[in-house]
């Protein structure tokens, strides 16, 4: 076996569930896990602390290149340092949900953050979750999933986990306006060949987690 093989690659759309599942995958199978959507909050927060713009495509772009991301690969214990100070909570802020984009979508500053996640992948065992794992990151991935749910559960999901912390529209923006962003770069939203489809929106996270556990036995993987 390869050691890039002992890979579980998850792509998905916000809200589809990813994050729950892949930890619960890689609990499962005793492997690492890599939130990779993490490292580009990490590099909004340090362009957030020092009032980049928004639309400074080269300033973000030398941000993403010279910031220090330190990112626990345990599932059961999250943390990011940027430039050494702990951002595991503040990337979850709404202001950086919202800033993110300008960096997803900038593409010297994605070319940078997939280098730095095939190194932190080298010669591992890790499920490793984002947006394009299954087709730039890591292809030869021995599991690749997109795991789709109708956008309506989507929406469902984000706002029960942001109940209180956004209104209507501003969930709206945080969920279908990311992803059409998002997606102006990495497409997420049909599968690459060889990629199986995973529908979450009638599933419990114990049966997704519980299919792509399968989807890795068959592979091989233990
Ligand atoms: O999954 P998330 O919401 O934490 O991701 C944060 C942002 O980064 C979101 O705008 C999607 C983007 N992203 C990406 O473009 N590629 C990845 N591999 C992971 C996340």
């Amino acid at each position: 076996m390869s050691p890039m093989s002992a890979i579980v690659a998850i792509d998905g759309p916000s809200g589809s569930g990813k994050s729950t599942t892949a930890r619960g995958v890689a609990r499962r199978l005793g492997y690492g896990y890599l939130d990779t959507g993490a490292m580009y909050r990490g590099v909004a927060v340090a362009c957030l602390r020092d009032g980049v713009d928004h639309e400074d495509v080269e300033r973000i772009a030398e941000m993403t290149r010279t910031v220090s991301l330190d990112i626990s690969t345990v599932p059961d214990d999250q943390r990011l340092l940027v430039d050494g100070v702990d951002a595991t909570l503040t990337i979850r802020e709404p202001s950086v949900s919202a800033w993110v984009s300008a960096v997803s979508t900038n593409a010297a500053s994605r070319a940078e953050l997939v280098q730095r996640q095939r190194a932190i992948i080298a010669a591992g065992r890790y499920v490793v979750e984002g947006r394009d794992i299954t087709t730039v990151v890591c292809p030869e991935a021995a599991v690749r999933v997109l795991l789709v749910a109708d956008p309506v559960r989507r929406m469902a999901r984000r706002g029960a986990e942001l109940a209180g912390v956004l209104d209507e529209a501003a969930l709206h923006d945080q969920v279908l306006r990311r992803d059409k962003d998002d997606s102006t770069l990495v497409n997420f939203t049909d599968a690459a060949p060889g990629v199986t489809v995973v529908d979450s929106t009638e599933l419990t996270v114990d049966e997704v987690v519980e299919t792509i556990v399968g989807l890795a036995h068959d592979a091989g993987l233990t």
